[in-house]
C-alpha cells in the first residue's frame, strides 16, 4: 500500500472510497446521516460505517487529538482491508494531525511476509491524502517527514522480525554495513579479536558459546556543522536463550526479539540520515548471541569489564546488562556526547511494572526524563517512570566481586537492572544518560493502537521526534 499526498481538492481526486471522520455531535445535528443512524452507528472513537452504495467509509472520531488520529486511521485500515477497494481518499484534517495519518495507515499496514510461501495479497493499493485549503508547500515536508519516520520504524521491526537463524551478530553487522552505505554513514565493526584488545571481557563472555562471533557495531552520522552531539546504544543479544540459566521452553519463544534495542538503534540514525537532522548521532551496539555449551559463561564466574569494574555472574539470563556494561563504556570512551540514551528489552520485571505497552524511563536527571517522556507523549509512543533509589542500589553488591549481575531481591528488577547499568556511567556523564527498558513495547504477539503481530519499532518514533524538536 502506498500513500500519497495530492496537490488537490477531494472532489478531485479520483479513489473508489472516501473516507470521513466524524464524531458524535456530527451525527446528532445532521438529518444527512440518517443511514448511519439506522445502522447503529454511534461514531464511537475507533468504529467505522461502510456505506457501500455510497463508496464512503464513515470513522468515529473522539478528538483531534493525534492519538485519536492515528487509531481511527487503524480502524479504517482494517475495514479496507476487510473490502476488495482498491483506493481510498481523505482529506488531511489540519497540519498537526497529519503525521498521525500517515503513521496511522503505513504503520498499521506493516506486514512481515518474507517466510510465507503465498502471502495474502490485500486489494488496497493507495490511500490519497487530500490537502483541504492548506498551503501544500508547508505541508509537504511534515508528510515526508512522517513517512520518512513511519519507513524507519518498519525497516527497524524487519530486523526485529527476522528469525534467529538468519539473523546473528555477523549478519546484523552486514546488515548494518549495507545502511551505512546506503545513507553515508561511517561505519566501523569490531570483532571478538579488537573486541578483546579492548578489554571487554563482560560482553565477550556472553557470546562464547555461541557459533557466531561477537561484534560491537559504530555507526555515525555526521553533518557539517553539528548543534549536539547523541550517542544512541542498542542491547542485540540476536537469541537470548537464557545460557546455562535456561530460559523455560515457554519463554525462550520470542527471543529473537532480543535484539530489538539494536534495531531501534539502527532505525533511529536511518530515520536522523533521512531527516537530514544537524545532529551528530552515533548509534553502538552489543550484537551477541546468548547460548550454552562447554565453553559458556556460568553463574559464579567473575568477568573483568572494560572499565575495569569486576563482575560476578549469578544468572546468565541477565545477560543484556552485561553486554551494555561495556558497550556504554565503549561508547563514552569513544565520544563525548551531549545525550546518552540505550535502548534494551532488559527486564520482564519491566512488563510487571509498567503492562505490555510502556517503556520504562529510567535516568537520573529529572529534567531529562521530563524531556523524552513528552517528546514520547507527541510521539505517540509510551513511557513510564521507574524511579532509582539507594536501597535498591545496595541489593546489587557482591561478596566476591565489585558487583553481581542481578539483585538479590526480585521487586524491582527493572529498575535493578538499571542502576547496574548506571555503574558504567562516568560522573561526568550522569545527567546526560537515560536507559529505556522496551522488553514490553518493542513486540507484540496481538495488534494495539498501530502496532501488528512482531516488533514494533518501539523508540524510532520517540527518538525522531525529540531529536527534530531538540
Ligand atoms: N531478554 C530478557 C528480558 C526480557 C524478558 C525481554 C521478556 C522481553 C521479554 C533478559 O535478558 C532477561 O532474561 N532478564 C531476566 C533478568 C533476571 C534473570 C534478573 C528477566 O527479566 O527475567
Ligand atoms: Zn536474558
Ligand atoms: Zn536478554
Amino acid at each position: 500500500m502506498k500513500i500519497k499526498l495530492l496537490n488537490k481538492n477531494l472532489s478531485k481526486i479520483d479513489a473508489n472510497v472516501t473516507i470521513k471522520f466524524i464524531d458524535k455531535d456530527d451525527l446528532k445535528s445532521h438529518k444527512k446521516y440518517k443511514l448511519l443512524n439506522l445502522a447503529g452507528f454511534t461514531a464511537e472513537q475507533d468504529s467505522v460505517c461502510f456505506l457501500h452504495e455510497k463508496a464512503t467509509l464513515f470513522c468515529g472520531l473522539e478528538s483531534k487529538k493525534s492519538d485519536d488520529v492515528r487509531t481511527a486511521c487503524v480502524s479504517a485500515l482494517k475495514a479496507l482491508k476487510a473490502s476488495n477497494y482498491a483506493s481510498a481518499k481523505l482529506n488531511i484534517i489540519d497540519k498537526n494531525s497529519l503525521t498521525a495519518i500517515v503513521e496511522g495507515f503505513v504503520l498499521a499496514s506493516y506486514e512481515f511476509n518474507d517466510y510465507k510461501s503465498k502471502p495474502k495479497a490485500s486489494n488496497l493499493k493507495d490511500i490519497f491524502l487530500a490537502i483541504n485549503n492548506l498551503d501544500y508547500k508547508d505541508i509537504k515536508k511534515t508528510f515526508d517527514d512522517a513517512l520518512t519516520v513511519a519507513n524507519a520504524t518498519c525497516f527497524t521491526r524487519d530486523i526485529v522480525n527476522t528469525a534467529p537463524q538468519e539473523l546473528n551478530p555477523q549478519t546484523l553487522a552486514k546488515l548494518a554495513k549495507k545502511l551505512a552505505k546506503d545513507n553515508s554513514l561511517d561505519c566501523n565493526i569490531l570483532q571478538e579479536d579488537d573486541l578483546e584488545k579492548e578489554n571487554m571481557g563482560s560482553m565477550l563472555a556472553v557470546g562464547r558459546a555461541s557459533v557466531h562471533g561477537s561484534a560491537l557495531i559504530h555507526l555515525s552520522y555526521k553533518p557539517k556543522n553539528p548543534k549536539k552531539v547523541i550517542s544512541l546504544i542498542g542491547k542485540g543479544l540476536t537469541y537470548d536463550s537464557g545460557g546455562l540459566s535456561l530460559k523455560p521452553a515457554t519463554s525462550m519463544v520470542t527471543m529473537k526479539m532480543d535484539k530489538a534495542g539494536a534495531c531501534a538503534v539502527l532505525g533511529m540514525i536511518k530515520a536522523v540520515s533521512e531527516l537530514k537532522l544537524d545532529i551528530e548521532v552515533h548509534a553502538f551496539i552489543g550484537a551477541v548471541e546468548n547460548m550454552i555449551g562447554g565453553n559458556a559463561y556460568k553463574p559464579d564466574d567473575v568477568l573483568v569489564s572494560r572499565s575495569g569494574t569486576t563482575i560476578e555472574v549469578r544468572n546468565t539470563d541477565a545477560e543484556g546488562r552485561l553486554v551494555l556494561a561495556d558497550v556504554l563504556t565503549y561508547a563514552q570512551d569513544k565520544v563525548k556526547a551531549d545525550r546518552i540514551f540505550d535502548f534494551a528489552t532488559l527486564t520482564g520485571a519491566c512488563m510487571v511494572a509498567l503492562g505490555q505497552y510502556t517503556t520504562g524511563l529510567m535516568g537520573h536527571s529529572h529534567k531529562l526524563k521530563h524531556d523524552l517522556s513528552r517528546a514520547a507523549t507527541a510521539s505517540g509512543e509510551l513511557t513510564g517512570s521507574l524511579p532509582f533509589n539507594k536501597h535498591l542500589k545496595k541489593l546489587l553488591k557482591s561478596e566476591i566481586a565489585d558487583i553481581s549481575n542481578v539483585a538479590s531481591k526480585p521487586y524491582g528488577g527493572a529498575i535493578t537492572a538499571g542502576m547496574f547499568l548506571d555503574n558504567f556511567i562516568k560522573k561526568e556523564n550522569k545527567n546526560k544518560w537515560l536507559h529505556f527498558d522496551i522488553a514490553g513495547s518493542a513486540y507484540t504477539e496481538s495488534p494495539w493502537d498501530c502496532n501488528v503481530y512482531g516488533g514494533t519499532g518501539a523508540g524510532v518514533r520517540l527518538i525522531s521526534h525529540y531529536l527534530k524538536t531538540l
